[in-house]
């Protein structure tokens, strides 16, 4: 509807934080109060799953194709494992928590995911909540038996979870932590030889296909918000015989669905909130998807990049596929003082330019909206300073013209290229201005609320998108903007632990000083996202166990 964009323009403007005042957010947290962060449906049956990604292990970006895997329980469980499971168990004191291969916002976890299966060998054709925690499925409904095989996976969000912590921004948390996961589900089947690309499919259509709707299924208490999951996406994983269903044989698995019996109750996530954000369940109201949603993103760039270089041959001890995943983490603490091989700065921007045939980018086929600002701190050879990287020519004519005007509003502006023939011509990277280090440092950690891991990292990245533009194509436009920005901090997480560094997601960063500096306040660009990569130092206090320490692989 079309007053849903106003309303989403408003959302995103009222949920900015300022240096003089964040968004609107609890003024304190007892963390014994988190909201449950695993959901189960007690009284479904439950299939454990087999710990079976080591079994398909080889090495990150294999260069060489290998035969896609047969969709089955190791291939399944792999692919879950490697996208939602557990990676570890950490404890400091008395305080223990669980860390999963997807990153997540204050580690708070709001995306739930579903699977929906036919003909998949050792598993009951059906609707099945995946449980991290045990790593096992929950049987929420089951088909008829026959009909064309399919494997789909459906995902949703409890929006609660995050806005127990952050309030009215939380929104734009769980789209981050949405695109994080689109970028877990895609290297996961990556390993596999398989893809994962969206299906069309609107959000009220996919709250039906995933039993989201049946209000009798979950917690009856005074505050549903706390309980509902919004439906986000459904991905086809395109394993071998198992095309993504036609628009007809959706709808028939859709009445199926509705006239199935469906088991299992959901457990319950927040008995006493102790405050209310109803901007949140507005804003998501305002940008759901519509049915025709996938055909409404603008179409990638036709150009094809040259093949993203292949890792650092000599670097023998880059872990592999599944082994990077599991290893993947947020870095606490950077060393400020050790520099970036360059030629691992230059793989891991070009790892961020779409190629779209290639994983992880099925599984947003857009162009590329979101561009990057980046603060290079230490790059061996880079002078430090503030940078551009478009992802796409029209975002390149428009930083161009929006941002690094030839007017002198910034000293040095110059295509690095120029300059550093180390440089890959593709990646159009624009010198903005260098700055002194210490001046870059002070920039890049008071932006990003005055965190320290932004100015001690080697790099730091703001992630900018041109709103109004991409909001005039619907209000739905917003989540997507957002995913895209999440995705490229998923990939920037394991292409730095491919580099032997680390990254870091930061989602408190203030938007209108961001733009303040670019001078860019009144031309619709925005702030989506910060990150940063960097050398660790390890926190030795803090002690990590296995994931699943019952179960043998
Ligand atoms: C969208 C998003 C925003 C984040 N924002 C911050 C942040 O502002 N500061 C920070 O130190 N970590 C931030 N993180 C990192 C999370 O705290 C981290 O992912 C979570 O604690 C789980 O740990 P892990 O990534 O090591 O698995 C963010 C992560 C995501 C995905």
């Amino acid at each position: 509807m079309p007053e849903n964009i106003p309303f989403i323009q408003n959302y995103h403007a009222r949920t900015r934080h300022h240096f003089e005042a964040y968004a609107a957010g609890p003024g304190q947290l007892d963390w014994d109060a988190q909201p449950a962060p695993f959901r189960h449906f007690h009284g479904a049956p439950c299939l454990s799953l087999p710990l079976s990604a080591d079994q398909f292990e080889r090495p990150w970006h294999d260069p060489a194709p290998t035969a896609a895997v047969p969709a089955g329980l190791d291939s399944i469980g792999a692919v879950l494992e490697l996208s939602f499971g557990l990676s570890a168990w950490k404890s400091w004191g008395p305080s223990r928590w669980a860390l999963r291969c997807n990153p997540s916002s204050g580690n708070l976890h709001p995306t739930e995911s579903y699977l929906l299966c036919r003909g998949i060998p050792g598993l009951a054709d059906g609707v099945h909540h995946y449980d991290p925690l045990q790593h096992q499925l929950e049987s929420r409904a089951l088909l008829n038996p026959g009909g064309s095989p399919c494997l789909l996976l459906g995902l949703s969000s409890i929006m609660w979870r995050e806005a127990w912590k952050y309030g009215e921004r939380a929104f734009r948390y769980c789209q981050l932590d949405l695109g994080h996961a689109l970028g877990a589900i895609a290297y996961a089947a990556q390993l596999l030889g398989w893809q994962a690309r969206p299906l069309a499919l609107g959000s009220e259509r996919l709250a039906k296909l995933l039993g989201l709707n049946r209000s009798e299924d979950f917690p009856s208490t005074p505050y549903p918000f706390t309980e509902a999951e919004e439906p986000e996406i459904l991905l086809a994983l395109q394993a071998p015989g198992l095309p993504p269903p036609s628009p007809g044989q959706l709808q028939a698995l859709e009445a199926e669905l509705q006239a199935a019996s469906w088991q299992g109750q959901a457990s319950l996530i927040d008995p006493d909130p102790g405050y209310r954000w109803p901007l949140i369940d507005q804003a998501a109201q305002a940008s759901r998807l519509p049915d025709d949603w996938l055909a409404s993103l603008p179409a990638s760039h036709p150009d094809p990049l040259p093949p993203l270089p292949a890792p650092d041959p000599d670097a023998a001890n880059t872990p592999g596929h599944a082994a990077l995943i599991r290893q993947r983490r947020s870095g606490q603490r950077y060393n400020p003082r050790l520099p970036l091989a360059k030629d691992a700065f230059y793989r891991m921007l070009d790892a961020l330019l779409p190629r779209p045939e290639t994983a992880p980018w099925p599984v947003l086929p857009s162009a590329a909206r979101v561009h990057l600002l980046l603060f290079v701190e230490r790059v061996e050879g880079l002078p430090p300073g503030l940078y551009l990287l478009p992802r796409s020519p029209a975002g390149a004519e428009a930083l161009r013209r929006d941002i690094a005007p030839d007017d002198g509003r910034f000293t040095g502006q110059a295509a690095v290229a120029r300059h550093d023939p180390d440089c890959p011509p593709h990646l159009g990277l624009i010198c903005l201005a260098p700055l002194e280090l210490s001046e870059l440092q002070r920039l890049a950690r008071a932006l990003s609320c005055h965190q320290d891991i932004a100015a001690t990292g080697a790099f730091t990245l703001g992630f900018l998108a041109r709103m109004e533009e991409a909001l005039a194509l619907g209000a739905d436009h917003y989540r997507h903007l957002l995913r895209e920005a999440g995705l490229l901090g998923q990939i920037l997480y394991l292409e730095a632990e491919a580099a032997g560094v680390r990254g870091t997601g930061i989602g408190c960063f203030f938007d209108t000083a961001v733009t303040r500096v670019l001078g860019i306040e009144e031309s619709g660009w925005q702030s989506l996202y910060h990150f940063t990569v960097g050398h660790l130092v390890p926190d030795s206090r803090i002690e990590t166990g296995p994931p699943y320490p019952d179960r043998s692989p």
